[in-house]
């Protein structure tokens, strides 16, 4: 313990002496657990996956330094709960600018990386493939070389993705499945065959990151991550797209004083009418693609699992389960009781949406995740669907109530 000068001089200890005492052990208690704790770097932060990841390394007691781009307005809708926490700073910083990487990993010296940045969209990445690859693979590159050059030993995750598969995949014997013996899937063995800009540009980075792995020793690993999804999910995404849209018609229809069965409503090739106004039909590409979708929260769980192991190495992080964009329109129309048979009426196939060439289908399987970080998903397929419909029904709802308050 500190001897104070009152310790040895012989006189009494006053109320004074003891507060400067109890000051003083406080104030380096709060020094010493700040030294102690782990400073995380983030980027991507405006995104879906940063905002739960970054939610979740404040729980965990780190430091959290969340990077985004510069942008003219403010988007920070999804880090709206965090922004004021005084463990969470927010900073800007092009990924593709090596300098101003260089720059973020020398002054904050991090103990983790979790580079989750990128122009994260499919079919934008055949539109704009020279920016993909700025962002998804030079990107990379100079996060590698920052942490190579000022700090070794901090830790990296790189967002790899299922889209790396491509057309690709593996077959299993299934015994419990007479019409369907030959189960198809993809793991940390399967060769990948990417289909777009964006895949092949992620999929570069995968390998710069073994490189610098076993070139240089460092902690870097990648999370072969399936399509997750969430509340949070960006609007340009099948399943977001979806609910939003769902929620937006039955809002349409309960103003008329409706409810969403379809003997309310005539049907165009574009429209849905009702006797006073008409609504845009879901206009949708490839419905037959199938997906291995999971909910965000369970899989930035993952990220971090695979920063705490010893050795580095890289992940399928799956739910094991599959499903088409129809299945998914299904089961998202089911909850507002329009019936399977019915929900033609309410979707049409625009070949806008169509990519120039498609992944067809994605199963993914997690077997490593599990055994190895002891990772699991809580989340299920139904849950994911009607929680993202759940909160843009309420988002809906909000809407009204301020428009009538406002009107
Ligand atoms: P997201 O919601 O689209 O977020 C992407 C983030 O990257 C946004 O914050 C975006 O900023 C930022 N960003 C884009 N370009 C940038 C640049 N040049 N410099 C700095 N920041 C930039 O994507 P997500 O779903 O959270 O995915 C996170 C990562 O995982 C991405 O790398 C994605 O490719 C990968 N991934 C996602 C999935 C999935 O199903 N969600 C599956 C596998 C892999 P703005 O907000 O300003 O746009
Ligand atoms: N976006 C979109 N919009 N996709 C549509 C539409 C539509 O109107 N209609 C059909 N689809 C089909 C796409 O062709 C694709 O087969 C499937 O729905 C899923 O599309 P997205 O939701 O855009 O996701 P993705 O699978 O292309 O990419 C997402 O998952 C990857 C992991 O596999 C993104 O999050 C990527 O960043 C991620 O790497």
């Amino acid at each position: 313990m500190t001897i104070f000068k009152f310790d040895y001089d012989g006189r009494e200890e006053t109320d004074e002496d003891r507060k400067a005492r109890r000051k003083y052990l406080c104030k380096s208690k709060a020094e010493s657990s700040e030294k102690n704790r782990k400073r995380a770097i983030v980027t991507g932060i405006t995104g879906q996956d940063g905002s739960y990841l970054a939610e979740l390394l404040l729980d965990k007691g780190y430091d959290v330094v969340g990077l985004k781009r510069r942008t003219s307005t403010e988007n920070h809708e999804r880090i709206e709960g965090i922004i004021e926490n005084p463990r969470f700073s927010l900073e800007e910083v092009e990924i593709a600018d090596t300098g101003s990487v260089y720059s973020a990993v020398e002054r904050h010296q991090p103990d983790e990386v979790y580079n989750l940045a990128a122009q994260s969209h499919v079919k934008t990445s055949f539109d704009q493939p020279h920016y993909t690859i700025e962002t998804n693979t030079v990107g990379v590159v100079n996060f590698l070389e920052a942490i190579r050059r000022f700090k070794p030993d901090a830790k990296f995750y790189q967002a790899s993705t299922s889209e790396m598969f491509g057309k690709n995949y593996d077959t299993k014997f299934c015994t419990d499945d007479k019409k369907n013996p030959q189960e198809k899937f993809q793991d940390e063995n399967t060769a990948f065959e990417p289909q777009s800009p964006y895949a092949a540009a992620k999929l570069a980075s995968h390998h710069m990151v073994r490189i610098y792995r076993d070139g240089y020793g460092l902690h870097a690993s990648c999370g072969i991550l399936f399509n997750h999804e969430s509340e949070r999910r960006g609007e340009k995404f099948v399943t977001r797209k979806i609910t939003k849209w769902i929620a937006g018609f039955k809002s349409w229809a309960e103003a008329q004083g409706l409810d969403t069965e379809s003997r309310h409503f005539e049907f165009d090739k574009d429209y849905i009418h009702s006797r006073r106004s008409s609504y845009p039909k879901l206009r949708l590409g490839n419905i037959e693609a199938f997906r291995d979708w999971g909910h965000a929260e369970d899989y930035v769980n993952a990220m971090w699992l695979m920063l705490q192991q010893e050795k580095p190495d890289d992940y399928v992080i799956a739910t094991g389960e599959t499903y088409s964009v129809h299945d998914f329109m299904v089961h998202a129309f089911e909850y507002i009781d329009i019936p399977k048979e019915e929900i033609t009426n309410f979707f049409m196939i625009d070949p806008e949406f169509y990519r120039p060439a498609e992944v067809e289908f994605l199963k993914g399987e997690p077997t490593k995740a599990e055994t190895i970080l002891g990772w699991e998903r809580n989340v299920s397929f139904e849950q994911l669907v009607h929680r993202m419909l759940e909160s843009d029904i309420n988002a809906e709802k909000e809407k009204v109530q301020k428009e009538l308050y406002t009107s």
